[in-house]
């Protein structure tokens, strides 16, 4: 199973995505069953590790964004991933136009996909230290929905 976070700039929610499923996933042992990774529609944070305010939240809560690096969504992601998670209705549909036919990768909009309280994960970029709070939670319960849909948590 290959798995895939999208958002905008690849520095601040897909990352945290991607760090929170990660932790989760080594804590239940299944890190090495499950690839993860994080992606940007744009190309401003490529080779960019994640914000810096990004970084202090998550650290706060356990986990550590230390390693990743920004990178932009490309076609071969297409078939390199089995599910690619958008982190807003922005990101699904820049995804849906450069999807080739045939892709046989399943795209979802991550916290509609569980039932979350909304739909959309709120770009943090411009906005106060809460809204990185936000970022975290929401993310945090939509792993928690993740790991059951696959099964590996109750
Ligand atoms: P992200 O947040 O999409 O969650 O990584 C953003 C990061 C950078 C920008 C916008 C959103 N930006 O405009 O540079």
């Amino acid at each position: 199973m290959r798995i895939l976070f999208v958002c905008l700039g690849n520095i601040c929610r897909s990352p945290t995505a991607e760090a929170v499923l990660r932790h989760k996933l080594r804590e239940l042992g299944l890190e090495a069953a499950i690839e993860v990774d994080s992606a940007g529609t744009g190309d401003w944070h490529v080779g960019k590790p994640p914000d810096s305010r990004t970084r202090q939240a998550a650290q706060l809560r356990g986990y550590d964004l230390c390693a990743l690096r920004g990178r932009q969504v490309s076609v071969s992601d297409f078939s390199r991933f089995d599910l690619i998670l958008a982190m807003d209705n922005s990101n699904l549909e820049h995804l849906q136009r450069l999807r080739p036919g045939g892709s046989t990768a399943e795209l979802d909009l991550f916290l509609r996909r569980y039932d979350l309280a909304l739909d959309e994960v709120p770009d943090p970029y411009y906005g106060g230290d809460e809204g990185f709070e936000q970022v975290l939670d929401l993310l945090e319960q939509a792993c928690d929905g993740l790991l059951r849909e696959l099964r590996v948590q109750p």
